[in-house]
């Protein structure tokens, strides 16, 4: 008989329902129940999984508990968030979706893994991949921005980086995809707020992530606590037990969110705790993470009836599977028996801030004020966010201290070491202080250029941190349009570097600045990622994941949008826009400047006609006419023009990247296999409709800086 189970028909029901429940431990809670100490019910069994334990040394104290003390000698599961990064923070992953590069994305994993692993921890609750349209939504930065085929991409390259190629290695994580699914989707955006959307919608756009996951291999999954008209995830059969385990294939373990099946109860569709046992693990939810609902309300709910001890055998059955696999039962105090050396953590942090400079996006840069040159001696460095070490972090820090993230006035410092740097807050991020206004305006006189750094603090995004206005918190504008003004009198040029956690609507200060970076929130090395950036050290490549709007009232906004019957147009009242603001976002997927000067032309595609078994590959000729070396980004997106369900206008398809010195010219490759343009017909079932599609290339997800090919598929 196998382990588990052997171990099975050992277990006593409190035994069981311990493997199936996961307790805080002390840090980071995030949800309303603050856990007391589980010593006991990890010795009596009755608890067999931990989240937010870090350190080596206390995680193999509670292991040893588990190991040593309880009757059958089960190793504990131990989770934690570990969303981009762990002690090395990386840049949140909406800003490193913006890489576009798999191999990158599964090395900040990878390297997060490690250092996690090194910490005694076995699963991470990452990645996320809620698709986001709608920049209101403080989750957005959490997750791969607005396009599932991206977060596809993402998905991927992020279980291959946590889990690596052998789940029981010291230095591997499980894995765990969340928030299935559909989340992202909240109405108006607010935070835990119901879902309801269409199912094509759930299948073209939120599912696909997930579905990658899946086939990456991913350890587990977890529902969102959200409703889908009506169901709540953690309830929802069709979704998890049908759609997950079933069409997908998933057998791996589904963890609760926190507190979400005592949720059930708020949601109103379970009277009581043993009734939302019962639905959450007839839906398929083998551990549940906070509620207590398994330990204390399943007992009953076997009483009434209304699950079987065979359901729970099952869940058992794969939260054992998992730990086997993780090779706990082997050697519990693996990870974490080697503590990390100084060379590694080196190594990461100069990861963290070649990642962090490669998910800046410029989205300004005008008369090329950027970089500046080397001979600049005086800057002004002004704002909330210039020297602001814990907010660099971003929302989910992993375990990274507040003080340890190199700020952008530490990072100016090293990148201009003889350039004086006048330095002043100005205001704080979200309060209304005025009194170092004056303070910020006397650091403009003498200097040469002016940086000002604001935006939004890390916990003004991630969970729990929808907004309804999107521009600067606070009294920051103030700040920004008086010290605006006073560069305009001095004649010095204004750079701004804005940090946030998803698009800002701020079209007035792009306007103003003279250059502006999207720095999102860039971790560790956040200071001197944006100094190599400013001084030249590297030229900007990132690209926004998501479309910044000109208006909050225009989100949701994407550029996967379906034609309308009545397109927009000028000269016809009667069409598809708004009477105060221009449909399109004010900077596009896809877009970011560098230090290059890119022309993309020449587009080539073969064959002209395809079949489904074939593939389609797109040539574009990529020249740098500028004068500094830099990385180009190329996009290629699909349109089926005429097909039973209407397709959306532009579907991304594949990127490529091409590095290139001054006034050279390469040629970018795009590929992908016809199957892709395959859709889901009018009965949800893959079709691939025979027809013109047309293939449209460029640099951003803005239709008129496109080139455009057409192919037949037969
Ligand atoms: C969040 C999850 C997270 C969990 C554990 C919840 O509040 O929604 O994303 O993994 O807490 O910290």
């Amino acid at each position: 008989m196998s382990r588990i189970e052997s171990l099975l028909t050992s277990m006593t029901l409190s035994e069981k329902l311990g493997q199936l429940t996961m307790t805080a431990c002390g840090h980071a809670v995030t949800g309303p129940t603050i856990a007391g100490d589980s010593t006991a019910a990890i010795k009596s069994g009755a608890i067999g999984n931990l989240l937010n334990l870090v350190g080596a040394a206390d995680v193999h104290d509670m292991q040893k508990l588990a190991v040593e003390q309880s009757r059958l000698g089960i190793p504990l599961l131990i989770g934690y968030d570990v969303i981009h990064g762990h002690r090395t923070v990386f840049p949140i992953p909406l800003g490193e979706a913006g890489l576009f590069d798999p191999e990158a994305w599964t090395a900040t994993a990878r390297e997060a893994a490690k250092e996690a692993a090194a910490d005694g921890l076995a699963l991470t609750f990452a990645p996320m991949l809620d698709v986001s349209r709608d920049p209101r939504w403080g989750r957005s930065a959490e997750g791969p921005g607005e396009d599932p085929w991206l977060g596809m991409r993402i998905a991927a390259a992020k279980v291959r980086g946590f889990q690596g190629d052998d789940l029981s290695k010291a230095d591997a994580l499980a894995a765990c995809a969340k928030h299935y699914c559909a989340y992202g989707a909240v109405t108006a955006g607010r935070e835990y707020a119901s879902v309801d959307i269409s199912e094509r919608t759930v299948l073209e756009v939120y599912l696909p992530p997930f579905a990658s996951a899946v086939h990456a291999g991913v350890a587990s999954v977890m529902p969102a606590f959200t409703d889908l008209a009506g169901v709540p995830m953690t309830a929802d059969a069709a979704m998890l037990q049908g759609r997950l385990r079933g069409a997908l294939g998933f057998d791996g373990v589904i963890i609760s969110d926190y507190n979400a099946i005592a949720e059930l109860i708020n949601h109103g569709v379970a009277a009581d705790r043993p009734a939302a046992a019962a639905l959450a693990l007839k839906a398929g939810v083998d551990i549940d993470m906070m509620a207590d609902a398994y330990r204390h309300g399943l007992p009953i709910a076997l009483e009434r009836g209304l699950v079987t001890i065979h359901d729970i055998d099952n869940s058992v059955r794969r939260v054992l599977a998992l730990k086997e696999r993780l090779g706990l039962f082997d050697d519990p105090y693996r990870r974490g028996a080697r503590a990390e050396d100084g060379a590694q953590v080196q190594k990461r942090r100069q990861l963290s801030r070649e990642i962090g400079a490669r998910s800046i996006v410029m989205l300004k840069n005008a008369g090329g004020v950027l970089p500046l040159q080397s001979r600049v001696k005086r800057l002004a460095l002004l704002g909330p966010l210039a020297d602001a070490s814990a907010e660099m972090r971003g929302p989910w820090w992993g375990a990274a201290g507040a003080d340890g993230q190199v700020t952008v006035l530490e990072g100016l410092r090293a990148a201009f070491p003889t350039a004086q740097i006048a330095h002043a807050m100005g205001v704080p991020i979200a309060a209304d202080d005025v009194s170092g206004m004056s303070a910020a305006l006397q650091c403009c006189d003498g200097a040469e250029v002016l940086i000002l750094c604001v935006g939004e603090a890390a916990t003004m995004s991630g969970e729990a941190a929808s907004r309804a206005h999107l521009g600067l918190p606070g009294v920051q504008r103030s700040m920004c349009e008086l010290v605006l003004a006073r560069a305009r009198q001095l004649k010095i040029a204004v750079i701004v570097v804005l940090f946030s956690g998803r698009p800002l609507v701020v079209p007035w200060l792009i306007e103003a600045a003279d250059a502006v970076l999207a720095a999102w929130f860039p971790g560790s090395e956040a200071g001197n990622a944006i100094g190599d950036l400013i001084s030249g050290r590297s030229s900007p490549s990132g690209r926004t994941a998501m479309s910044w709007p000109r208006a909050a009232g225009q989100v949701p906004i994407f550029f996967g949008q379906r034609p309308s019957g009545r397109p927009a147009s000028a000269s016809d009242h009667f069409t598809s826009k708004y009477l105060d603001v221009a449909n399109d976002p004010l900077i596009p997927f896809g877009f970011g400047l560098t230090y290059g000067n890119f022309e993309i032309d020449n587009l080539r595609v073969t064959p002209q006609t395809v079949s489904r078994s074939g593939s389609i590959e797109a040539r574009v000729d990529v020249a740098n006419r500028g004068d500094r070396e830099a990385e180009e980004t190329v996009f290629l997106f699909t349109h089926d023009v005429l097909a039973s369900v209407a397709r959306p206008l532009l579907e991304l398809k594949a990127f490529g990247k091409i590095r290139l010195a001054p006034g050279v010219r390469g040629t970018v490759i795009l590929r992908f296999a016809a199957a892709e343009l395959s859709f889901l017909g009018l009965d949800l079932a893959p079709v691939f409709e025979p027809g013109e599609v047309e293939i449209l290339v460029g640099p951003c997800a803005d239709r008129s800086r496109l080139l455009k090919a057409v192919v037949q598929l037969s």
